[in-house]
């Protein structure tokens, strides 16, 4: 489950509030999809929901855990294990495989024999 509470996002000075005090939860196997003007925020919120940036105010809970309480290596760890990103613009690595881009976090864990088949049933 993913909690927000009272996102609030400024960038830049003096502030500019891109993100007003959103709170909304998604649970369990929900399928969301965020729909919006350009410009108005949607990349910013996701950023924020998967820990690759943080808010200026709020919180969010990932299945209870309050992402801002952790220190900058329990994000990592959390990151490389709970979340999956497709990024508008991807980077993926020219001189690895599909599989091996795919693998990339298992690597980074130890996990790619547990992982390999996982990745293969995905990429199928
Ligand atoms: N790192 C940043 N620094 C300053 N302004 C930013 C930054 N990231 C996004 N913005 C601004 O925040 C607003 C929302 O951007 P974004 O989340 O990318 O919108 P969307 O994904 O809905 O098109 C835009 O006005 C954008 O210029
Ligand atoms: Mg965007």
């Amino acid at each position: 489950m993913i909690e927000c509470r009272g996102i609030i996002k400024e960038f830049g000075t003096p502030p500019q509030r891109i993100l007003h005090d959103l709170s909304f939860t998604i649970g369990d196997g929900e399928f969301v999809s965020i729909s919006g003007r350009s410009g108005s925020g949607k990349s910013t919120l996701l950023y924020i929901i998967s820990t690759l940036d943080s808010a200026t105010q709020g919180q969010v809970l990932i299945d209870g855990r309050d992402i801002g309480t952790m220190n900058i290596e329990q994000v990592h760890h959390f990151r490389n294990k709970n979340v999956g990103f497709v990024f508008q613009f991807h980077y993926l690595l020219p001189e690895l495989t599909a599989l091996e881009n795919v693998l990339l976090p298992a690597r980074n864990l130890g996990l790619i024999q547990e992982k390999t088949k996982m990745a293969e049933s995905f990429l199928e």
